[in-house]
């Protein structure tokens, strides 16, 4: 079987509509918007700050799920739609077998081994897949991540939050609150979206998958994406990716994009100036890598 290098597929790609492109709706074509996010992240990679920089290791590899069949890998970013391409993915390679994805129960979709992670395989392996396979991942605004984070895992009620609670609300609240009475201490409830952010801007972004950087979890400088989706666009991209792999039989559950703009600016407008730039430097590489900025929240950009 001959291996199909979808690069490839952009550059010729590039070659066709080299003329045109300037007078089509990007919208309607997936493949054009594709190159410029594809362009946005090599110029990302080539400019980035040696500090972000990360080496390819292949233990670190276990964001990146593996299915055989239709030879795709998918690095997952959590709070960026994760769930239902975790569901993709185990119907993909056959560990479950269901017309609508959402009948896959969530957790199971999270369980540890619902799906096999590149860093499970052996190296030759790692290589092989990596060599021949469609590779992608899914972004989304820095901070849209972030304050999702933070309201699921501090605010929300669910019952999954009550780990978070225990495991960092506690320790943020004894280390960041003015006076914390022992009440507050004990149940790390109710965590400020500001002593999060100094707890982030204490102790850095990656002690937790769910706000870590995307730099961090998927090396997308490191390795070479096939596909960068995003979350503003997410079902157009879905369908895009199941098409390109040959799996078009597959219906993405419908995922919203939700309008957090003034969610956003609530959040952020409790910080001070200084925070705000000290945050968006921790996630300086995502911003950069995949375009994104923050006229939303602060009305200029910073870079
Ligand atoms: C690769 O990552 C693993 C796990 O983080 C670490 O133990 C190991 O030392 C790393 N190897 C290299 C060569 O950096
Ligand atoms: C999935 O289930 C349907 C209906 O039960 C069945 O017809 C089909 O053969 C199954 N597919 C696989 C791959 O097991
Ligand atoms: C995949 O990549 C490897 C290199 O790691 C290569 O040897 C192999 O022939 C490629 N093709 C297939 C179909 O595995
Ligand atoms: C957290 O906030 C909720 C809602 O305002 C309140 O009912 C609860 O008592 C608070 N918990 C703690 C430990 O302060
Ligand atoms: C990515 O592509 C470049 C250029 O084709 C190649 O040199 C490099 O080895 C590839 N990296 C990985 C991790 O496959």
């Amino acid at each position: 079987m001959v291996p199909i290098n979808p690069k490839i597929k952009f550059g010729s790609l590039v070659a066709l509509v080299f003329i045109p492109l300037a007078a089509l709706d990007v919208g309607k074509y997936p493949w054009l918007e594709q190159i410029s996010r594809q362009e946005q992240l090599n110029s990302g990679c080539d400019n980035l700050d040696a500090k972000f920089k990360k080496k390819l290791n292949y233990s670190e590899l276990d964001h990146i799920l593996v299915d055989h069949n239709f030879k795709l890998l998918y690095c997952y970013v959590p709070k960026v739609a994760c769930t239902n391409w975790k569901r993709v993915l185990m119907v993909l390679t056959g560990e479950y077998n269901v017309t609508n994805l959402l009948d896959i129960p969530s957790w199971q979709a999270h369980s540890e081994h619902s799906t096999v992670k590149l860093s499970e395989l052996a190296e030759a392996d790692i290589q092989s897949c990596l060599n021949n396979y469609t590779l992608f991942l899914v972004t989304r605004h820095p901070f849209e991540r972030l304050l999702s984070a933070y309201t699921n895992k501090f605010l929300d009620g669910y019952s999954s939050s009550k780990y978070f609670q225990q495991r960092y609300g506690r320790h943020i609240i004894k280390t960041f609150r003015s006076h914390p009475t022992a009440a507050e201490m004990a149940s790390g409830a109710n965590v400020t979206f500001r002593e999060f952010a100094h707890y982030l801007m204490k102790e850095g972004p990656t002690t937790n998958e769910h706000w870590a950087p995307v730099n961090d979890l998927c090396s997308p400088c490191a390795l070479n994406y096939s596909f960068v989706g995003r979350h503003e666009t997410i079902m157009e991209d879905a369908r895009a990716v199941l098409d390109m792999v040959g799996a078009p039989h597959i219906v993405f559950p419908v995922t919203r994009y939700a309008k957090t703009k003034e969610r956003l600016k609530y959040f952020f407008q409790q910080l001070s100036i200084h925070e705000i730039e000290t945050i968006y430097k921790l996630y300086e590489a995502d911003f950069k890598l995949f375009g994104y900025g923050l006229e939303d929240i602060l009305g200029y950009d910073l870079a």
